[in-house]
């Protein structure tokens, strides 16, 4: 059994110091990229609070596909450029948004959420996939949870 125990009062760098941690531990040794992305979406569902939503995308074919995540079922299909996740991939770079309802092209796949950070994951300089996380609290994320995701995007690069 997997007992990691996250303390959410932690300061966010502590916090995710932790997240990363666990990750680099239960992915560690692991060459399935389905098990790997399904315990870390398991751990970010854990370890960080007010989520309604997290989990990854795949480029496959040139277009997103829903990998494995923990939240409501959602949309499957993504091409690149569109909405938050598209956007990201498209420009291979995090998106922070604070509001939801304000990004031009979102695509709404739980009613509640109303904030979202989107993270590419990046391997040979090629993305790969997305980190996706959504809150039903308006600017539920800032610049150091995209720090810590994007030091979880990393870690994966060659894990998933
Ligand atoms: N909101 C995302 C779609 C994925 S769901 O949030 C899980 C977007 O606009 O790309």
């Amino acid at each position: 059994m997997f007992d990691f125990t996250p303390d959410a009062d932690l300061p966010k760098p502590e916090l995710y110091r932790q997240l990363v941690d666990a990750c680099d531990a239960i992915t560690g040794g692991e060459p399935d990229a389905v098990a790997n992305m399904a315990n870390v979406a398991a751990l970010m569902a854990e370890f960080l609070p007010a989520l309604n939503w997290a989990g990854f995308y795949r480029l496959v074919g040139g277009e997103l596909v829903l990998g494995p995540f923990v939240g409501r079922p959602a949309c499957i299909r993504i091409p690149l450029g569109q909405g938050v996740c598209g956007t990201a991939a498209g420009d291979a770079q995090t998106q922070l948004v604070e509001d939801v309802h304000a990004f031009p092209g979102h695509i709404a796949c739980d009613a509640v959420s109303r904030s979202e950070l989107v993270v590419p994951v990046i391997r040979g300089g090629q993305v790969v996939a997305v980190i996706d996380l959504d809150s039903p609290d308006l600017a539920r994320f800032d610049a150091q949870d995209a720090a810590g995701i994007e030091r979880l995007a990393d870690l994966l690069a060659d894990r998933i």
